[in-house]
C-alpha cells in the first residue's frame, strides 16, 4: 500500500473526461528480446549494440524483458494496473526478414505476423485497445546494407511494409502511429551517430530527413486507404526551448525549428523551416524530386507528443549549422533532474501542448510518451519510487490544464510499462511503472504503478 499522502492529488481521472485514453507505451526492440527466434533477422540496433563503445553499459537487447514469451502474463499485469490502451511497435525484421517485401523479391515471415496477431488478440480479449507504432527505430539491417534512410528507396520499402501490416492487422486495430520520433532516428542515427546505425556525415543528413518526412506522409496515406475507420497519427519528440540569456533568443529560435518544427510543418503543408535553418534548403535543391513538396503533407487525425524535458540553449560558434548549444540543468543549478540528467519541470508539458495545439490543422493531441528514470532499488521485495509518482501527477496536472483551456488533448501514454533497454544507455535508466529484475525476469509493480492503479480505478 501507498502512504495516503502520496495518493492525494487535487484532480481525479474523471476530470479528463470519460473518453480519455489511458495507456502505456513500449517499443519492440526495447522489450521483446528473442532477436533470432522464429525467423527474425537483425535490425540496425542488433548490429550497433554489439559494436564496442556504442552502448554505455556494453549491453544488448538480445533478451530484454522477454516480452516475446511473456506477453500474456505481462498484459495481465497491464490490465491489473488499469490502463485501457497499450502502445507497442512492430519489429520490421520480424515481419520482413529481408527488409523488402514480396513485391521487391523478399519474404513475409508468417511467424512474425502470427506473434503480433496473438498479441493483438490477447489485448482485445483483456479489453485493452492496441495502438500500433509502425516504426520505432529497428530498421532491418538488410535495408541498412542497401543504404538505409538516406536511400530514396526507403519510401517504397516502407510503403510495402505498411501495406502488409495494415492488411494483416487493420481489421482488428484502428489506432496507427506511423513513426516514433523522426528527429531522433534521422539525426542521431545518420548525423551525430549516437544511435543506430551510427553513421556520421552531413551528406546523409538531408536525404535521411527528407525520406523520413516523405515516409511519414506516405505511411499515413496507406493506413487511411487500407484500414476502415483508421485513426491515424504520428509522433514527435518535443521540448519548449528557452534562451539562456536574452541574447540567446535567435539561438533558441533555431533550435526550436530543428527540435519541434522540422517534421510537423511539412506534414501540415508548411514545408521545412528553411528560414530559421538555411541548410535545409539543400533538400529542395539537391534531394527532392518533382512533386515531393506536395507529397510531404498528410492530414493526420492526431499527433502524438513525446515530452520529457525543456531545453535551454545559448549561442555557440562551435556548433555548425545550428550555432547553438544546450545549457545543461547542472550549469543552470537546477536541482530537480532525472537519472538521464533531464530537468523535471511540469509546466513545460502545458507549454508544449499549447505550442503544438496552436497549429491550424492539428485536430487531436495524445501524449504518446512521458516519463522519468530514477534510481530504483528493491527493498523488502518492493520498489518505492515517490519521485516518479510526483512526476506523473505533476505532468498530468499540466496536461489537464491545457485540456481545460480547450486544447484537444485526448490521451496520456506513460513511458513506460516495464523497465527496458534504453537504447544507447543500456538497461541502467529505469522508466517503468513495473520493475524488471533482468537476471530473473521477475516483475515488481512500483509504487508509481500502484498509484496509477488507484487513480485509474477510482
Ligand atoms: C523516447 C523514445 C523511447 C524511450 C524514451 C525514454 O525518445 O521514443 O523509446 O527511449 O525516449
Amino acid at each position: 500500500m501507498l502512504p495516503h499522502s502520496t495518493l492525494q492529488t487535487d484532480f481525479d481521472r474523471h476530470a479528463f473526461g470519460p473518453d480519455f485514453t489511458w495507456g502505456t507505451a513500449t517499443a519492440a526492440y526495447q522489450i521483446e528480446g528473442a532477436v533470432d527466434r522464429d525467423g527474425r533477422t537483425p535490425s540496425v540496433w542488433d548490429i550497433f549494440s554489439k559494436q564496442k563503445g556504442k552502448i554505455k553499459t556494453g549491453e544488448t537487447a538480445e533478451i530484454a524483458c522477454e516480452f516475446y514469451d511473456r506477453y500474456e502474463s505481462d498484459l495481465l499485469l497491464h490490465k491489473e494496473l488499469g490502463f485501457n490502451a497499450f502502445r507497442f511497435s512492430l519489429s520490421w525484421p520480424r515481419i520482413l526478414p529481408d527488409g523488402i517485401g514480396p513485391q521487391a523479391g523478399g519474404r513475409i515471415n508468417e511467424a512474425g505476423i502470427a506473434f503480433y496477431d496473438r498479441l493483438i488478440d490477447h489485448c482485445l480479449s483483456l479489453g485493452i485497445t492496441p495502438w500500433i507504432t509502425l516504426y520505432h527505430w529497428d530498421l532491418p539491417h538488410a535495408l541498412e546494407q542497401k543504404g538505409g534512410w538516406p536511400n530514396r528507396k526507403i519510401v517504397d520499402w516502407f510503403a510495402e511494409f505498411t501495406n502488409i501490416c495494415t492488411l494483416a492487422f487493420g481489421h482488428k486495430v484502428k489506432h496507427w502511429i506511423i513513426l516514433n520520433e523522426p528527429l531522433a532516428f534521422s539525426v542521431l542515427g545518420y548525423f551525430t551517430g549516437q544511435h543506430a546505425p551510427g553513421r556520421r556525415s552531413f551528406r546523409n543528413l538531408l536525404p535521411a530527413i527528407h525520406h523520413t518526412a516523405l515516409v511519414q506522409a506516405e505511411g499515413g496515406r496507406i493506413v487511411r486507404q487500407n484500414v476502415p475507420d483508421a485513426h491515424v497519427g504520428t509522433t514527435f519528440s518535443c521540448s519548449p526551448i528557452d534562451p539562456f540569456t536574452p541574447r540567446d533568443q535567435a539561438a533558441a529560435t533555431r533550435v526550436d525549428a530543428l527540435m519541434n518544427r522540422l517534421f510537423i510543418e511539412p506534414a501540415l503543408g508548411l514545408g521545412y523551416p528553411t528560414r530559421e535553418l538555411p541548410f535545409l534548403s539543400g533538400i529542395a535543391k539537391k534531394v527532392a524530386q518533382p512533386g515531393d513538396m506536395e507529397r510531404l503533407a498528410f492530414d493526420f487525425d492526431f499527433i502524438g507528443l513525446q515530452h520529457y524535458f525543456r531545453a535551454v540553449v545559448e549561442q555557440s560558434y562551435f556548433m555548425p549549422y545550428l550555432w547553438a548549444k544546450d545549457v545543461s540543468p547542472l550549469r543552470r543549478n537546477v536541482q530537480t533532474i532525472t537519472e538521464m540528467g533531464w530537468e523535471v519541470n511540469p509546466e513545460t508539458m502545458y507549454r508544449i501542448i499549447r505550442q503544438f495545439g496552436q497549429y491550424e490543422g492539428v485536430k487531436q493531441i495524445y501524449i504518446t510518451e512521458s516519463g522519468a528514470a530514477f534510481y530504483d532499488t528493491v527493498q523488502q521485495g518492493m520498489v518505492h519510487d515517490p519521485a516518479r509518482v510526483s512526476y506523473h501527477q505533476d505532468y498530468l496536472k499540466s496536461t489537464l490544464r491545457a485540456k481545460q483551456e480547450g486544447f484537444p488533448v485526448a490521451g496520456y501514454f506513460v513511458w513506460t510499462f516495464l523497465d527496458n533497454f534504453e537504447w544507447a544507455e543500456g538497461y541502467r535508466p529505469r522508466f517503468g511503472l513495473v520493475y524488471v529484475d533482468f537476471r530473473t525476469q521477475k516483475r515488481i509493480i512500483k509504487s508509481s504503478g500502484r498509484w496509477f492503479q488507484q487513480f485509474l480505478n477510482d
